[in-house]
């Protein structure tokens, strides 16, 4: 497996531009199986989780156009023609749960692999199913695989018991083809949410609320197909910004929209952080930061997704803070790796740690458990003394595109190591 070496302590500069969200592309990807018509994905970020998606359509049956350099994709799902998704590609995708909603609707069926659970933690996919029971599915269990079938989808209301990112998207994409009206209650609110609703609204479906904590859905016979536009990745934006002041340095994080950090960036002021925000950049400042304490929180609280690298920015800031992440139970296990390499951490149970800092980081040895710990495990890399080697950063791969080239650009010494 590859792994990245880098060389820590360079200031960077320059402009580094964002990608689009890799949880706005995997949601379109499973939308789109609402309807049998075209639908033509632009910003769509080429990352190993929206190709896995990509492969997971082909595999149904879905034609697929690639043009990376003008970063299009169109897919024609007017050929699909199973209602079973292939194993493999389920159990190394979370978000293959996605796939679910919209199969049943248009097929009456869908069979697929529990995607699992993953290092974050548990994750559960009860609401999705009892979701679909309440739609008027049947659930046919066993130990790995579930099948969920319905001859005709009714209208449901739905509370959900924990406020869920895809279970949301995937409640709201069912009911476009229910009959009927669905009413959701105690939705996620990401701004993910209301870009699909709006697209799926153009290609004829009729959704109320999203972006609000109740949508409501009134079923339609049949929608179209479309064109989507990936939003800028709001976690991205926020842990390039994060990585700036870790450096002290200033660079201009472009091409995102800064209302969709949320609670981001009024801590990280709180914290010190000198930043200028445009409409559609932030730049970055050399500050002096200060411990602040947070807890995760759904939007526009401050994203469990950002959590990890704004751990790693408070070793660095004076002063003693706790980090409550409130959301995953496993998310907080990567900080023993910056233990290693110098940061003073004392977890006092799997949801909430106590930083005291700051203290010098020195280059390690580090494996990459996850996403989002993965990136930090980069900007530690980045930020300590000598050379770090990261390893399992196909985790990296999943959510950053050649990230190593474009922090190459901005100043930073990583390379790739192809094994
Ligand atoms: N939950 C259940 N039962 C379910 C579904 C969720 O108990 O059936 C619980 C989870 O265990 C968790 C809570 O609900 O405690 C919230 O999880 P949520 O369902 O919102 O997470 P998700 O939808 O699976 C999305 C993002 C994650 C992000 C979370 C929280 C996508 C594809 N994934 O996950 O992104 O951390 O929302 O904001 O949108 C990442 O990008 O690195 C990532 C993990």
């Amino acid at each position: 497996m590859d792994k990245f070496i880098i060389q820590g302590g360079k200031k960077l500069s320059g402009s580094i531009a964002v990608n689009g969200a890799k949880n706005s592309a995997l949601k379109i990807l499973a939308a789109l199986i609402l309807s049998p018509d075209k639908c033509v994905i632009k910003n769509f970020p080429f990352i190993e989780d929206t190709l896995g998606a990509i492969a997971i359509l082909e595999k149904l049956g879905a034609k697929v156009e690639i043009n990376r350099e003008e970063k299009i994709v169109t897919i024609d799902p007017s050929k699909i023609n199973k209602t079973e998704l292939d194993d493999l590609l389920v159990r190394r995708l979370r978000s293959s749960i996605l796939f679910a909603g919209p199969m049943l609707a248009r097929f009456g069926k869908v069979k697929m692999y529990h995607p699992g659970g993953c290092f974050i933690g548990r994750r559960p996919i009860d609401i999705f199913l009892d979701g679909f029971k309440a739609f008027g599915a049947d659930i046919k269990m066993s130990e790995d695989e579930f099948e969920v079938s319905a001859k005709e989808l009714k209208g449901a209301n739905i509370f959900f018991p924990k406020i869920t990112v895809t279970g949301t998207e995937a409640m709201m994409m069912t009911a476009v083809l229910a009959k009927g009206k669905t009413i959701l209650q105690n939705c996620a609110m990401e701004p993910e949410i209301p870009v699909l609703a709006d697209y799926l609204n153009k290609c004829g479906a009729k959704i109320k609320g999203a972006g609000t904590s109740i949508i409501e859905i009134e079923g339609v016979d049949k929608i179209s197909g479309g064109e989507f536009t990936v939003i800028p990745d709001r976690i991205e934006a926020g842990t390039f910004v994060i990585m700036g002041l870790l450096m002290q340095s200033e660079i201009k994080i472009e091409n995102c929209i800064p209302e969709h950090l949320g609670a981001l960036i009024p801590i990280l002021q709180e914290a010190g952080a000198n930043l200028e925000i445009g409409n559609d950049y932030i730049k970055t400042k050399p500050s002096e930061m200060k411990a602040v304490s947070v807890m995760t929180h759904e939007y526009p609280g401050f994203a469990t997704d950002a959590q990890p690298p704004y751990t790693l920015l408070m070793t660095q800031a004076h002063g003693q803070c706790i980090i409550h992440e409130a959301i995953f139970e496993g998310r907080l296990f990567f900080t023993d790796q910056l233990v290693t390499m110098g940061a003073n951490i004392i977890m006092c149970d799997p949801h909430r740690v106590v930083i005291n800092g700051p203290t010098k980081l020195f280059g390690k040895k580090l494996t990459s458990p996850d996403l989002r710990a993965g990136i930090t495990m980069v900007l530690a890399g980045m930020t300590a003394e000598g050379q770090t080697t990261i390893e399992n950063i196909y985790q990296i791969d999943r959510g950053y595109e050649k990230i190593e080239e474009r922090l190459q650009k901005i100043g930073a010494d990583i390379k790739r190591v192809k094994e």
